[in-house]
C-alpha cells in the first residue's frame, strides 16, 4: 500500500483479537521508534515494551479497563525524562563523539547549547520531553501502519499509577502515552467500518 492508502487503513482500534504479532514486524517499529526525530537529538524519553500477559491485566484497570491493553500483542509505554541531567547531556556527546570520530572539544558549542536545558526547571524540561516523545508515538503509528499492525495511541490512563507499577520514578521516567499494538478484532469493533472524520483540507491548510 502507499503512505496515504495506509494512513487511511490505520484507526485507534477499539478491540484488538490477541493475535501475536511476527517478532520481525516489531523489529522494524521499535527500529523506527529508535530513530524517530527530537530536538537537538538528544532523544529525552525511553520506550516500554511490554508483552508479558500478567503486566497488560494490571495495567488494564490503571487504563480505564480498556480493552486493547489485554488484547494487544504488545504495548508500548511512551516515558519521557522527568528533568535532563548534566549526565545525561554528556552521555549525549560521549555517544556523538564515538558514533561520528569527532573529538569531545569540537562540541562545545552544542555543549553549551545543551547547558541551556540544565538552567530549566523540571517540569520545563519534562514538558519538552514529553513533547519529543509524542514525535515519536508519531513515527510508531506511522510504522505500525507499514506493517499492517493496527495501534492505538492513548492518553486515557493515570500515568502516576502506571509510572509506579512500572518503577520509572526510579529512572527518571515519566509516562506520557501508550499504544497497544496488536490485530483488529473485525467482529467486535463498533469504529472498524466507520469513516475517518478529518477537518477538510480548505479549512485545515492555511496561507500566508
Ligand atoms: C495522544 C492521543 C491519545 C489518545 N487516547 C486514546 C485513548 O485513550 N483511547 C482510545 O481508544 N483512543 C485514543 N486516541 C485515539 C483517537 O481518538 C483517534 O486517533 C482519533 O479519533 C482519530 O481517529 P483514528 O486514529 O482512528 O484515525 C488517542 C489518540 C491520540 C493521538
Amino acid at each position: 500500500m502507499d503512505i496515504l492508502s495506509l494512513l487511511n487503513w490505520r484507526y485507534a482500534a477499539k478491540r484488538m483479537n490477541g493475535n501475536k504479532i511476527p517478532q520481525e514486524k516489531i523489529e522494524v517499529i521499535l527500529e523506527s521508534v529508535r530513530l524517530s526525530a527530537s530536538s537537538i537529538g538528544l532523544q529525552p524519553y525511553r520506550v516500554i515494551v511490554i508483552e508479558n500477559p500478567a503486566v497488560l491485566e494490571q495495567i488494564k484497570p490503571i487504563a480505564n479497563n480498556q480493552a486493547q491493553i489485554t488484547e494487544a500483542s504488545h504495548l508500548l509505554v511512551f516515558a519521557a525524562w522527568s528533568d535532563v541531567s548534566e549526565e545525561s547531556i554528556e552521555e549525549y556527546l560521549n555517544l556523538i563523539a564515538s558514533e561520528r570520530q569527532v573529538s569531545l572539544d569540537s562540541l562545545g558549542t552544542m555543549r553549551g547549547y545543551m547547558a541551556g536545558l540544565t538552567k530549566n526547571t523540571p517540569e520545563q524540561n519534562f514538558n519538552w520531553a514529553a513533547r519529543q516523545a509524542y514525535i515519536a508515538l508519531g513515527t510508531a503509528l506511522i510504522a505500525a501502519a507499514s506493517q499492517e499492525v493496527d495501534a492505538t495511541p492513548m492518553e486515557g490512563f493515570d500515568s502516576v499509577a502506571l509510572d509506579n507499577l512500572l518503577g520509572l520514578p526510579e529512572k527518571g521516567l515519566k509516562s506520557v502515552s501508550i499504544l497497544p499494538l496488536g490485530y483488529r478484532d473485525v467482529s467486535q469493533d463498533w469504529l472498524v467500518s466507520l469513516p475517518k472524520v478529518r477537518t477538510p483540507k480548505q479549512k485545515f491548510f492555511l496561507t500566508a
